[in-house]
């Protein structure tokens, strides 16, 4: 018998996601029986897609109730087990995030051994996780910047963009963003290497470009869809390449799924778009990402960049803010 701390649904929100959509309980849990683990998560990891599954609209993430819980990635340790291959003390990597612990089979909750164990536990979530796995996705399989090159990314502080401003610059590309704050536009020069950056908020995209990339950029790595999917649709090169990686600035309207109003430039501009999806890749491909991220760490200096938050019951406010304001890097919970 164990107590859990986990975090429920209280009401689906409208518009903004508050802390208070959620309410963390109390769960008493059973041994674990014959074929069942017994996990104390470490660490969650919190991402925009979450954010899907509280939408009215159907979509590639199951639609969630009051009094459910999210689910996602979280990184724990085993300590009690009636699974012959998942020994106590081993740690393992589940779908079972926001909660502190539970008892499942492992093939329940997509729990699988973690037997990397030479980075910190944390990474498996972040640079080694979908975060990382994206960029890498995005950067070396997709777009492919050259030297040469100018790409702008955007929502470049963040998770995603972090690693994929870094991994575009080791490719020798020119490399420009936006975030969302002075800081974040300083942090992304002077500790990323972005060539340029700018902070959305405060100066006007097309007076940026017009400035910066004249004559357009070679590729755009999208992360926020909406009004920038927009600009860019018309600010590309003829001929130049789109990845459609997310639609962040959409995650919170009535209707998510929306498509650009430019979409005609596609056509007029000769335009690849280029959608990818990481959780499509095969076990094969997540091991030949991961371990070229950690080739490009030990070899090249690519940073990891992760921000912390402490505490399952802070959760709620780290994910509601997410979307408020955003963090630096990938945001993770220590539990
Ligand atoms: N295709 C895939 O396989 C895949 C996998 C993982 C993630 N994704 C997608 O990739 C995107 C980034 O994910 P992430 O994990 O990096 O999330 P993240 O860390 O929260 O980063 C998202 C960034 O979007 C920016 N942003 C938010 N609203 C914006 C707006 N209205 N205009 C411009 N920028 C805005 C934020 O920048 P500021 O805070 O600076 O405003 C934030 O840094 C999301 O759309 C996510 O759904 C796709």
């Amino acid at each position: 018998m164990a107590d859990a701390v986990e975090i429920r649904i209280e009401r689906l929100p409208v518009g903004h996601v508050r802390a208070d959509d959620f309410k963390a309980v109390s769960a008493v849990l059973k041994s674990p029986e014959h074929g069942e683990v017994h996990v104390r998560n470490k660490w969650m990891s919190l991402d925009p897609y979450m954010r899907l599954g509280l939408s009215p609209q159907a979509g590639y993430v199951a639609a969630l109730n009051p009094g459910d819980m999210l689910n996602g990635p979280a990184v724990g340790i085993i300590e009690a087990s009636g699974h012959p291959d998942f020994p106590v003390g081993s740690h393992v990597l589940s779908q079972m995030g926001w909660r502190s612990q539970f008892v499942s089979q492992p093939e329940d909750c997509g729990a699988a051994l973690l037997v990397d164990v030479d980075v910190p536990l944390e990474w498996h979530l972040g640079l080694l996780g979908l975060t990382g796995v994206t960029a890498w996705l995005g950067i070396s399989k997709v777009l492919r910047p050259q030297k040469g090159e100018t790409i702008f990314i955007s929502g470049a502080a963040g998770a995603v963009g972090s690693i994929a401003c870094q991994m575009a610059k080791l490719r020798g590309a020119r490399v420009l963003g936006s975030a969302g704050s002075p800081d974040k536009v300083d942090w992304l020069v002077n500790e990323l290497g972005v060539d340029v950056a700018t902070n959305y908020r405060e100066q006007d995209l097309g007076a940026f470009l017009d400035e910066n990339a004249p004559e357009g950029v070679d590729c755009y790595f999208d992360n926020v869809g909406g009004g920038m999917l927009d600009t860019f649709l018309v600010r590309t090169k003829p001929g130049g390449r789109i990845g459609l990686c997310g639609a962040m600035s959409q995650y919170e309207e009535s209707d998510y799924r929306a498509g650009p109003a430019n979409f005609f430039s596609v056509i007029e501009n000769n335009l690849q778009l280029l959608g990818f999806n990481a959780f499509r890749l095969s076990g094969e491909e997540w091991a030949e990402a991961t371990t070229e991220l950690k080739r490009l760490v030990k070899e090249q200096g690519l940073k990891p960049c992760h921000s912390i938050v402490r505490g399952i019951k802070n959760a709620s406010l780290a994910f509601a803010q997410m979307f408020e304001k955003g963090q630096l890097g990938k945001l993770l919970v220590e539990i």
